[in-house]
């Protein structure tokens, strides 16, 4: 600091702190958003706090957004804040262990994998997956469950499916659940500084790291082997894993087996707890709000019959072309990730003195940008915390913009709304989410009636590195006559 005193540059204003290396870390740890809104009250929309020895240094509204999610490789860089958290769970050579300019072509290879035609395969597995899960182990008129670790072995199951590959899908029942929890374990906000602590979780997630990617290296293999065996006739895979091995680089060499094993663990865990988390909110909100349960099912009715109150047992299944049609269902999850995005924080490491506004942001601070904050902006949003699908009516009227229907590019980061991200890091299962996320809340919202127990809307848990709703929060599935 006393350096830059000497430059006479102005660094950004300063949260005050009593415990030196600790600094804000406590107060921001317990509620990230209520911190950050108070900072933003007191030093406006660029401030610094420490946390754990490291300066974070935050950028709010929609300008904020746009410093961040669209800064220089040169200027800061992902890869610096978040390769100790990511490499030992995806492993290397893929996402942040390589080169940018490799992992941009790796994106490609996955959205290109994630294709209409793709899609089209996808939805019936999905619904197949969720009336298995609610209307055959739940076989009960009426049960209440902790819904979060439901909606989470859920989208495993549908995520392995459409994604892994049939055969990662088949072997969910024996130790690959219990791997992905090993290594789910060692994706805490702690690890974001340090990469081996607590000991214990690093040692089994370490082991769950090679054991998965054996199992995929030995999928790997058995489908090389069927596809160059001429007395088989192979049949082509819709599946990410199948598009990987098939990709080529600009340079014309294809990933590793290893990478493309790597790259496998790195979607599910991309896509896990977000897409699960997200699933968890969207449905206590519609057990708000009776009115909202009603809505989505008479569109749904309406879009398939054209009438808004065909029996559900005459109704056939959802498709790909009818899914997109269903705006109002769009509009409350789009909602949901207004108000729970799963990821509130995003971060990258600042590689040389930047310039914001006439501040200075010093090279090795994180710099910051705080996505739910910008959702809950009380301007933009009038009630913020009010579940108002319409709001995206208007903007998506006034062109602001479109997601999760066809058109899912999003043509600026200088916006408050963005639960996807933007720029070069921006979310590239978004797509695939909206699809899983809808086709699994009409169907389970066709078959029941949701409540609230005791009336109760759950807390919410930031001690992990996705929003969660706390540990216990119930759900009551009513099947609906
Ligand atoms: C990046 C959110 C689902 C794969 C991101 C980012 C956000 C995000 C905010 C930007 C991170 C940053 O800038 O640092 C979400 C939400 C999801 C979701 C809200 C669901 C509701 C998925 C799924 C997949 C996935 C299903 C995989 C199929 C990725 C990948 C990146 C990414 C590969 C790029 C990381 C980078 O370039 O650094 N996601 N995601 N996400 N997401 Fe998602």
């Amino acid at each position: 600091k006393n350096n830059y005193e000497k430059k006479k540059v102005q660094l950004p204003p300063t949260v005050p702190y009593l415990i030196p290396f600790i600094g804000s870390a406590v107060q921001f740890g317990i509620d990230p958003v209520k911190f950050l809104q108070e900072q933003k009250k007191k030093f406006g929309d660029c401030f610094t706090f420490k946390m754990l020895g490291r300066n974070m240094t935050f950028c709010l509204g929609s300008e904020g957004n746009n410093f961040v999610f669209n800064v220089k490789l040169k200027d800061a860089t992902a890869e610096g804040a978040y390769l100790k958290l990511t490499r030992p769970v995806f492993g290397t050579e893929v996402v942040y262990d390589v080169e940018n300019s490799v992992f941009m072509e790796q994106k490609k290879f996955v959205k290109d994998a994630l294709s209409t035609a793709a899609f089209k395969t996808y939805l019936p597995t999905i619904i197949q997956e969720t009336k298995q899960m609610f209307m055959k182990e739940f076989e009960k008129s009426e049960f209440t469950v902790e819904l979060f670790p439901v909606l989470a072995e859920l989208t495993i199951r549908t995520a392995s499916s459409c994604l892994m590959g049939k055969e990662i899908r088949d072997q969910l029942h024996s130790n690959v659940a219990k791997l992905f929890h090993d290594l789910d374990c060692g994706l805490t906000p702690l690890n974001v500084f340090v990469e081996y602590l607590p000991l214990p979780r690093f040692i089994n997630r370490d082991r769950a790291n090679k054991e998965l990617t054996e199992l995929f290296l030995e999928i790997i293999k058995k489908r090389k082997l069927l596809e160059n065996d001429p007395n088989v006739k192979y049949e082509k895979k819709f599946d990410v894993l199948e598009s990987l091995m098939n990709s080529d680089y600009k340079s014309g060499s294809k990933m590793s087996d290893v990478a493309v094993s790597h790259m496998m663990i790195a979607l599910l865990m991309a896509g896990q707890h977000t897409s699960s988390t997200t699933g968890s909110w969207f449905l206590f909100e519609l057990a708000k709000n009776p009115e909202l349960q009603k809505k989505i099912r008479e569109e749904h009715s309406m879009i398939l019959t054209g009438k808004t109150d065909t029996p559900k047992k005459d109704l056939p299944d959802l498709t790909f072309e009818t899914l997109k049609q269903c705006t109002f269902l769009d509009n409350c999850l789009k909602e949901t990730l207004r108000i729970h995005p799963p990821i509130h924080t995003v971060m990258r490491l600042v590689e040389q003195d930047l310039n914001y506004n006439g501040l200075t942001i010093p090279k090795g601070n994180f710099l910051c940008s705080g996505i739910t904050v910008g959702h809950l902006d009380e301007v933009k949003y009038p009630d913020p915390l009010k579940f108002d699908p319409s709001r995206h009516v208007l903007l998506e009227e006034s062109g602001e913009w479109t997601i999760g229907n066809v058109d899912i590019q999003q043509k600026s980061a200088r916006n408050l709304y963005l639960p996807f991200g933007a720029g070069r890091h921006r979310c590239i299962g978004e797509h695939f989410a909206f699809i899983q996320l809808k086709t699994i809340v009409a169907t389970i919202v066709n078959e029941f009636d949701l409540e609230l127990v005791d009336n109760k809307f759950p807390e919410i848990d930031y001690t992990q590195l996705i929003v969660l709703p706390v540990k216990g929060s119930l759900l009551r599935f009513k099947r609906r006559t």
